[in-house]
């Protein structure tokens, strides 16, 4: 077993990272990723699930780029396949030999009779082109979609995004409809009962009744919320939702940015419940870090024009020689280290430890999750379920990074989605961490 480098520092940020952040605000906009802003940290490099700043002090990565470094940072494997393609040529749509061995496997790892696969370059721009796709393919023009759900920030799927993010920036698009997400933590608009699925299954079948023009082209929805908090839907709602399409003549697009490839330790998060959908949305993580995503649809579908007529999907980057090197290598690396499989088992450790900490926390108010996809939620009261105020949970966040434990604390509910090569140990380490902050910061707010 490798030994671990200490963790974290007690003066954060450090005098170096100090210094490019200040230069760095200087000149960027607002608007940056909360984690990094928070943090105020310059890293300079990446192993397996551990980073280093610049200033020499490592962490324990539980966020991965928000589920983006499946393989971890600096995988050699990935390092060459890169730097051999850029040394090659980086530009253009032409076909390649790792293209078209990236298409083959995208479409052998899909379910079902996914068998048509495009890619483009950003998790924004393919929902955009699954729209575009739905449209095409059903002539009809509304779209549904789900509070808590999130998608990109781009103008066509601002409309289907359930949070405030969208306040402010209007007109949406016009079609676009929202139904409740069934969230059993936190069961929404006081819909209750034991089954909670097929309640918010038959709110959507009102809302299209009574508030569409029937003419639905397509349901857009999460297997598992990630932006809402990792919210993980009852068994039973996905595959209400793929009857329900079926039934009204729509297409089911499951968007598994962050689900996608083993992070919730099976291939794609549909599994849970058995869906093969009519698309499938995949990203983030598919790439190991490389901006490239991916659309893979029935054939039938894929045919239809206006979607499927020449240039009716490309980009300048689309599917470029880099990004199908290093969709490749992510791919490849996660067969060959069966990283699906680590994903479960490495995310039931952490899950357990986790768990032993909630016995001991009384903020803890709920934990769940499956392969290396968790949610924790931090409550000031476990029977009211009463969010912890915002600034406490900044405080564990720096708290956390102080110890060398990079974890997204800084919101109440807390998303924890590490690289899929985390080891049992920087888990268990991890979550040491986690506890020994929550009960000193908790110490410290003993009146709340
Ligand atoms: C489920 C889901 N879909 C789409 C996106 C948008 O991806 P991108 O940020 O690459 O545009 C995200 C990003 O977090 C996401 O979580």
């Amino acid at each position: 077993m490798k030994s671990q480098p200490p963790l974290g520092s007690a003066e954060l940020p450090g005098p170096r990272s100090r210094e490019i952040c200040a230069r760095e605000q200087r000149v960027a906009s607002p608007g940056a990723q909360k984690i990094a802003t928070l943090a105020g940290l310059a890293l300079e490099r990446g192993e397996g699930a551990l980073l280093w700043d610049v200033d020499g002090n490592a962490y324990i990565d539980f966020a991965a780029g928000i589920g983006v470094a499946s393989i971890g940072h600096g995988h050699p494997r990935y390092a060459r396949a890169l730097a051999e393609q850029v040394a090659r040529f980086s530009v253009g749509s032409f076909s390649t030999e790792r293209r078209a061995r990236l298409l083959e496997l995208l479409v052998e790892s899909a379910p079902g009779n996914l068998d048509r696969a495009q890619l483009f370059s950003s998790g924004a721009e393919a929902v955009e082109a699954a729209l575009r796709l739905a449209k095409s393919a059903t002539s009809r023009h509304e779209v549904m979609g789900f509070w808590g759900g999130f998608h990109g920030k781009t103008g066509g799927v601002l409309g289907i995004l359930g949070s405030e993010f969208k306040h402010g920036l209007g007109p949406l698009a016009p079609g676009t409809y929202l139904s409740p997400y069934p969230d059993p933590y936190r069961p929404p608009a006081g819909l209750r009962g034991d089954d909670l699925a097929t309640a918010c299954l038959e709110f959507l079948r009102q809302k299209i009744r009574s508030e569409t023009t029937n003419r639905i082209a397509a349901i857009v929805v999460e297997p598992v919320q990630g932006t809402a908090g990792n919210v993980f839907p009852p068994l039973g709602f996905l595959s209400g939702l793929r009857d329900l399409a079926t039934e009204i003549g729509a297409l089911l697009i499951v968007d598994e940015m962050i689900t996608g490839f083993g992070r919730t330790g099976r291939m794609f998060a549909c599994g849970r419940d058995g869906v093969v959908p009519d698309v499938l949305l995949v990203g983030k993580g598919m790439g190991g870090g490389y901006p490239v995503s991916g659309l893979i649809a029935r054939d039938a579908f894929a045919q239809a024009r206006p979607y499927a007529l020449p240039s009716g999907n490309s980009s300048s980057y689309g599917g470029n020689p880099l990004a199908a090197a290093a969709a490749l290598a992510t791919l490849e690396i996660l067969r060959e280290e069966e990283l699906v499989e680590r994903s479960r088992r490495v995310g039931a450790v952490l899950l357990e430890r986790l768990r032993a900490v909630a016995h001991r926390v009384p903020w803890i108010g709920h934990v769940e999750g499956e392969g290396l996809l968790l949610r924790l939620e931090l409550v000031r009261d476990r029977s009211t379920r009463e969010p912890l105020p915002g600034a406490i949970c900044v405080e564990i966040f720096q708290e956390c990074l102080r110890r060398g434990l990079l974890t997204m604390a800084y919101s109440p509910s807390v998303r924890i989605n590490p690289p899929l090569v985390l080891d049992e140990e920087l888990a268990e380490r991890g979550a040491a961490i986690l506890a020994e902050v929550l009960e000193l910061v908790a110490e410290r707010h003993s009146g709340i």
